[in-house]
């Protein structure tokens, strides 16, 4: 099967985690660097955690570069309080053993799209500061980017606020960027992440298959777990399963088929007050914009669950 060439923008963050070592095991996705931002923790954190991640892959040999320290403009808001203080709160992971690059994500964005001699998939599951940054510094490398999909924002509601979703919300004015880029789109949102649960069955499953990359992904759940908010009107019979945001993004480009989507206009709220960073999306298509994102609203839940085992599984083969 022809691989496409992908490079994960991501702040691990455990569902981060999950999206990196479905890429790894995806036969159809040749997953060929990896660039952290700064959100769920500080830039250093995620960047050490995301090099940890590829060091329990066995796959140190995907280079990582570190991104932007903060947003475009504003302060660094983490997310310590669901994915604890080190990002990854929950399992053990080994110490990278190959010494971190220097090299910035842009320059590793920008190189490694230059040397493609194919267009190269985005996949961001984190706030979308670094996107920003190289669509804004490489505007001729634009055409070698196949797609952008991205975990973030929400058509209704939010997680941070009311209105917002963390993602954008911690960079409302990157994530503006991106949607003015004229690059193609594909949004994951609440309205879809939050249909996309792993139970605990789910979890046993990962657990039992009993290779190291699946005991420490079913840890890392665990503790994600605790972090989930059920549905206030949910009956009291109701079981939420834990909320696989990022992993969305990347299953997106692994298997489409996934996922209903529809294009829809897209923008950022960037204002101060109550709906800042919301991702203002034009569901009834009122606005007669351009229908710029391809906005994802369901997911094949027993498929998607399937591919997570399926990923998982593939590191139980030697
Ligand atoms: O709102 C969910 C998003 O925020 C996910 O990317 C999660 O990792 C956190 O970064
Ligand atoms: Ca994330």
């Amino acid at each position: 099967m022809a691989k496409q060439k992908v490079i994960l923008d991501c702040d691990p963050g455990h569902d981060d985690a999950l999206a990196l070592l479905m890429a790894l095991a995806a036969d159809n996705i040749d997953l060929v660097a990896v660039t952290t931002s700064a959100g769920n923790q500080k830039p250093e954190k995620t960047f050490h955690n995301a090099r940890k991640l590829l060091a329990l892959a066995g796959r140190e040999d995907i280079p990582v570069a570190m991104g932007a320290a903060k947003p475009l403009l504003r302060d660094l808001i983490i997310a310590e309080n669901v994915h604890g203080k080190t990002g990854l709160d929950g399992a053990k992971l080994p110490e990278p053993t190959h010494e971190p690059l220097k090299q910035s994500a842009n320059d590793l964005l920008a190189e490694t799209l230059r040397n493609s001699d194919e267009p190269i998939t985005l996949v961001a599951t984190g706030p979308l500061t670094n996107m920003a940054i190289f669509l804004l510094s490489h505007p001729e490398l634009k055409s070698k980017i196949a797609q952008i999909s991205y975990m973030g924002g929400a058509c209704f509601g939010g997680n941070i606020t009311p209105q917002a979703e963390f993602n954008i919300y911690v960079d409302p004015e990157a994530a503006e960027v991106v949607m003015q880029s004229g690059v193609p789109l594909a949004m994951f949102g609440l309205d879809v992440t939050l249909k996309a649960q792993l139970f605990d069955e789910d979890i046993s499953y990962i657990e039992n298959l009993g290779n190291p990359v699946a005991k420490v992904m079913a840890d890392l759940l665990k503790f994600f777990a605790l972090t989930t908010t059920p549905p206030f009107l949910a009956g009291p019979d109701h079981v939420e399963g834990v909320h696989m945001h990022d992993p969305c993004a990347m299953a997106y480009i692994i298997d489409p088929t996934l996922f209903t989507t529809r294009k829809k206009h897209v923008e950022i709220d960037t204002k101060d007050g109550l709906s800042l960073g919301s991702t203002v999306v034009d569901y009834d298509e009122v606005s007669g914009k351009d229908k710029n994102v391809t906005v994802a609203f369901g997911v094949d839940l027993p498929r998607f669950r399937d591919l997570v085992y399926k990923s998982m599984a593939l590191f139980s083969k030697d």
